[in-house]
């Protein structure tokens, strides 16, 4: 058990699944800017115009990578995978650091407070390239000229240019609304596994990348990748039934149903609501209808055959979908934004000096009644 303030999941006065940030609801947040989220998340409250200013700003000057890092990025194989090119690319880029070489990490209990500061500005930093690294990186990998951050551009447009989507008024508003839908979501798995490392006092950066080799694994933030997949190979309705049966019978799991969560067990929570209102007109305007005719057949079946509802990544996936985002990008766009949630949950961590986590186990092998006698080598 382990105490938080970031973020709580509860069920509203209307019988539906809430999360909030730092108490404030899901439903409202996303009606501002994902930077005010992160902000929040960071530092406790919403911004106020000035601070959300000078905020964003911060975001757009650390969002250039340094000559070595884009040299390192064109030297990676052409066929890794994204989330691979992001790990290895933000590993790198801490050596360019300008905290780097800052020892205030090794004594977490003498200055609890000033290694959560460090923290937060080293994770703001590193955060603030993932965009580029993702959107460079994606287009080094398909030979095409990288496109470089607009300091003119919102977070959520820019990230779009880079990567070399046109950001409309659309595009730009649910890409803004899936980074605040994806920013943070109590211990999940990939929060526990920053959680961990950052307890044993290492460096502020080690944390992160724990986080994102967590969020990789497919029952966690690659499961949006392989939703991706599931439309891609049902193609059009008329499959969409026996395609899940089959699944089902051959004990497959479907990606994007189910939760860990018993809150959200036969409950349809808050971030899958928001994510449908704005991914069905949307997909009805940009002429792919059929997506949500998909969609809706296989929530029935899921929950006639599994009592199972949709997760976040169904409807998000959806969403990136219609607005033109790789499906090698859904992961990598997934830690860009939840990256800063571990972020927020480490400096909490170390700012109330939390303990070395170490599980307490139940031994079931043999004990010292059962001990086995030593046979040397030679012998056995
Ligand atoms: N597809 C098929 N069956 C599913 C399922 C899914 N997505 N989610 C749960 N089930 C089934 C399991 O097979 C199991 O059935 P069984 O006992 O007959 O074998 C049972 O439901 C277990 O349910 P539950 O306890 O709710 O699941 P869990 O806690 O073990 O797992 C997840 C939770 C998220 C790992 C699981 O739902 C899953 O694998 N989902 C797909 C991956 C995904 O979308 N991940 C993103 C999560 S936000």
């Amino acid at each position: 058990m382990c105490t938080s303030d970031i973020s709580f999941t509860t069920v509203g006065a209307d019988g539906k699944p809430v999360l909030l940030y730092r108490g404030y609801s899901i439903y409202d947040l996303v009606k501002g800017l994902f930077e005010e989220s992160v902000y929040l998340l960071l530092e406790g409250e919403l911004p106020d115009q000035k601070q959300l200013t000078a905020f964003s700003q911060q975001l757009k000057k650390y969002s250039r990578l340094e000559d070595p890092v884009l040299e390192h990025m064109h030297a990676y194989p052409k066929n890794v995978q994204m989330m691979d090119f992001l790990f290895t690319t933000l590993s790198y880029a801490r050596f360019f650091d300008e905290d780097y070489h800052n020892p205030l990490w090794q004594k977490p209990h003498e200055n609890p407070e000033q290694v959560a500061e460090l923290i937060v500005r080293t994770g703001l930093r590193m955060g603030a390239k993932i965009p580029t690294i993702i959107a460079k990186g994606y287009r080094i990998r398909h030979g095409e000229t990288v496109i470089s951050p607009d300091p003119a551009l919102d977070y959520a447009a820019n990230f779009l240019n880079m990567i070399g989507i046109p950001p409309d008024d659309d595009a730009v508003n649910a890409l803004n609304v899936i980074l605040i839908l994806y920013l943070e979501h109590t211990i999940n798995c990939s929060t526990f596994s920053s959680l961990v490392v950052e307890s044993s006092g290492t460096d502020p950066y080690s944390p992160l990348l724990a986080g994102a080799a967590s969020l990789k694994g497919v029952l966690h933030g690659g499961a949006n990748e392989r939703v991706a997949d599931l439309f891609e190979e049902i193609e059009s309705p008329e499959h969409a039934e026996a395609y899940i049966l089959r699944k089902l019978k051959n004990k497959e799991r479907v990606s994007g149903f189910g939760h860990r969560l018993q809150l959200y067990k036969n409950r349809v929570e808050s971030r899958v609501l928001i994510a449908e209102q704005i991914a069905r007109p949307l997909a009805e305007k940009k002429g792919l209808g059929h997506y949500f005719e998909i969609y809706d057949i296989i929530s029935r079946i899921m929950l006639e055959e599994k009592e199972r509802t949709p997760n976040a990544d169904l409807p998000i996936c959806l969403l990136l979908k219609i607005i033109g985002i790789p499906r090698e990008l859904n992961t990598p766009i997934f830690q860009a934004t939840r990256h800063f949630g571990w972020v927020a949950n480490n400096a909490r961590q170390r700012k109330s000096n939390g303990p070395l986590y170490r599980p307490t186990q139940e031994y079931i092998g043999p004990g010292l009644e059962e001990m086995k006698s030593y046979v040397p080598l030679e012998q056995r």
